[in-house]
Parts: C-alpha cells; sequence; structure tokens
C-alpha cells in the first residue's frame, strides 16, 4: 500500500506539470482527490490493512491528500501568472455592456434651496454675505431693538454660550454688522444657520437656515419692498403665483409685513396643505426702524431701507412638498436622492 501512495504521488505530480491551464487542473484534482479519485479511492482500502500498519499508512495517505492539495494550489498559481488573463485577449470582455454608473454626489437640498434663492437676489444685485453663528447679545437683539424685556425676544429662546454670548437665533445681526462696515448704498443677502431651544416636530428643528436681505439707500420705498419680494416669489415659485403683504411686527422694522403666496397646490382654492385659506406666509419684512440706523450712525433723514428674512426649511418645504422639516437632517439617500 505504501508503494501504491508514493506511485500515486508521482503519477499525479507529473499530471500537474502537464496542466496548461485552470481547467486541466481541475481535472487533475478530481482524477487524484475526488469523490472517487484515485487516492480516495486507496483511502477506502485502509480497512484492508492489518491493525498495526493501520495507523501509520492512514497518516501517510492524509500527509499526500495534503501535499497534493498543496501543488495544486500552487500550481494553479503559476498558471494564472502565466497565463495572459482571457479578457484582456478580449474573450470574456463585452465592450457593448453598459458600463457602472459611478454614484455622483448632490448637495444638499437645503444648500440647493440658498444657492436659488442667492442666485435670484443675485440677479438684482443682492450681494451674498455672511456673519457669524456664535454672536453677542448686542447684535442678535439689542441692536435689533429687542431689549431685554421685549416680548420678542421671549419667540426666540436662545442657547447661551456665556453671559452676553449666544447661538444666533436669526440671521438680522449680519445687518447690523454690514451697516457697521459699509455706506449706503447697501444691497445684501446674508444666509446661514440659526439656532433656537425649540422642541422638535413637523414644523421646528434647534438648527435651521435664514436668508435675510438688506437694501439701504435714498428714497427706498415699501413699493420697492413689494417689488423685490414679488420678483423672488415669481422666481423661486412659478410666474403664476400670487404674493400678499398682511400687517405684522417685528421690533427692527416699521413698518412690518409678512408675505403670503397663493398656495402652490391649490393654487388659493384652499387646501388641507395650506389649511384651507388658501394662502402660505413664506417671509417676514418691512422697513428699516429709524432706531436701527441711528445705533449704526446712519443717517436716517437721509437713508431708507427695505429688510426680509426668510426660513430657508420653510421655502424649501413650500417649494417641493415636504411636509416634515424632519427629514432634513436624517440623511435618508431615499429623500435625499429626489433632489
Ligand atoms: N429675523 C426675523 C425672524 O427670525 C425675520 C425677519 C423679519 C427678518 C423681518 C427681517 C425682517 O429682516 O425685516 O423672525
Amino acid at each position: 500500500m505504501r508503494a501504491k501512495l508514493e506511485a500515486i504521488h508521482k503519477q499525479a505530480v507529473e499530471e500537474l506539470k502537464k496542466a496548461q491551464s485552470v481547467t486541466e487542473l481541475e481535472d487533475v484534482r478530481h482524477k487524484f482527490l475526488g469523490r472517487k479519485g484515485v487516492l480516495t479511492q486507496q483511502m477506502r482500502q485502509l480497512k484492508a490493512v492489518s491493525a498495526e500498519e493501520r495507523p501509520v499508512i492512514g497518516k501517510l495517505a492524509n500527509e499526500l491528500k495534503e501535499v497534493l492539495s498543496s501543488e495544486l494550489s500552487k500550481r494553479s498559481e503559476e498558471l494564472d501568472q502565466l497565463q495572459p488573463r482571457e479578457e484582456e485577449e478580449g474573450g470574456l470582455f463585452d465592450v457593448t455592456l453598459p458600463g457602472k454608473r459611478p454614484t455622483l454626489g448632490k448637495l444638499h437640498p437645503i444648500t440647493q434651496t440658498i444657492e436659488l434663492v442667492e442666485q435670484i437676489f443675485g440677479e438684482l444685485g443682492f450681494k451674498s454675505v455672511s456673519g457669524p453663528e456664535i454672536e453677542s447679545e448686542y447684535y442678535n437683539f439689542d441692536a435689533l431693538s429687542m431689549t431685554d424685556d421685549h416680548p420678542a425676544r421671549d419667540e426666540q429662546d436662545s442657547f447661551y454660550i456665556d453671559e452676553g454670548i449666544l447661538l444666533r437665533t436669526q440671521t438680522s445681526p449680519v445687518q447690523i454688522r454690514i451697516m457697521e462696515r459699509e455706506k449706503p448704498p447697501i444691497r445684501i443677502i446674508a444666509s446661514g444657520k440659526c439656532f433656537r431651544r425649540d422642541a422638535t416636530d413637523a414644523s421646528h428643528t434647534s438648527m435651521f437656515h435664514q436668508v435675510e436681505g438688506l437694501l439701504v439707500d435714498k428714497r427706498v420705498t415699501f413699493g420697492d419692498l413689494k417689488g423685490v419680494l414679488e420678483v423672488f416669489v415669481k422666481r423661486m415659485f412659478g410666474s403664476e403665483v400670487r404674493m400678499r403683504f398682511r400687517p405684522d411686527f417685528f421690533p427692527f422694522t416699521e413698518p412690518s409685513a409678512d408675505a403670503s403666496i397663493s398656495c402652490i397646490i391649490c393654487d388659493g382654492k384652499g387646501c388641507s396643505s395650506c389649511g384651507g385659506s388658501g394662502w402660505i406666509e413664506i417671509l417676514g419684512a418691512g422697513m428699516v426702524d429709524p432706531e436701527v440706523f441711528r445705533k449704526v450712525n446712519y443717517d436716517a433723514e437721509k437713508y431708507t431701507g427695505l429688510a426680509f428674512g426668510m426660513g430657508v426649511e420653510r421655502i424649501a418645504m413650500v417649494k417641493y412638498g415636504i411636509n416634515d422639516i424632519r427629514l432634513f437632517l436624517e440623511n435618508d439617500m431615499r429623500f435625499l436622492s429626489q433632489f
């Protein structure tokens, strides 16, 4: 039996060397190590060997099995290196098959909305600027006539970082920073993150985005405010959309207004999206309060200004028919890939 095993080894090694392809090599493996292979058959005959010899021969046979396996793998690697890949020869590679599409990243819908707003106002001559997200109470509130005891401050419950230092609750402080630095005429748009201590629900998140607009010059009128916003609304939501103003109150504008658009779902007839009213409120606006001009040393007799502020999430929700603000923060690709 020992001699038989050696003969098998020799024969297998010879055939291995002759094998010129992976398929031929597989045949060799099958012939010797397969279920009905030569070595396997031989091992079945161990029963016939005497009891003393059986462990020794059994061990030999197992060793031979391992040796053959490893020689097969070695030869397989050799062949792999020797043989030019069939694909390279043009055999398996089908040039007519469609390629793999690379997955392209996209800007977040909020970023896309900000860019669109900035583009529309950019065409009207508004320059994009930015301000700090960590703001002092002076810029965030006081300079905007929102003093300590002002009720409007309650609506903007804030995250304080230190005495007098907070995460800005609105982008309006950028107005002040710009007017302190530059003289009229001013035409700016400022976008960015804002923070309020609001409980999260379908229409509130503690971090959100605003876009602020400011135009200061001689003879700027409420009519200009309406005109500028009318152009914006039609470019943003469609030329058939109507806009209306209603009186509102902001401490830093006088008079103040809120602007609504005719519901883009029901075209103003009234549906569940607009709460049956036919109108959707989208922004706050007004004429810069002379008191604000005084804070930045502008001559309120000489200049007038218009200002407006809008929530970017709100604009995006209205434009794309999104009913839950939290979707913007969940990073669900099924949602994001639609924009
Ligand atoms: N900052 C205001 C808010 O967060 C929005 C706003 C209203 C900005 C009127 C303005 C404005 O510039 O004129 O509620």
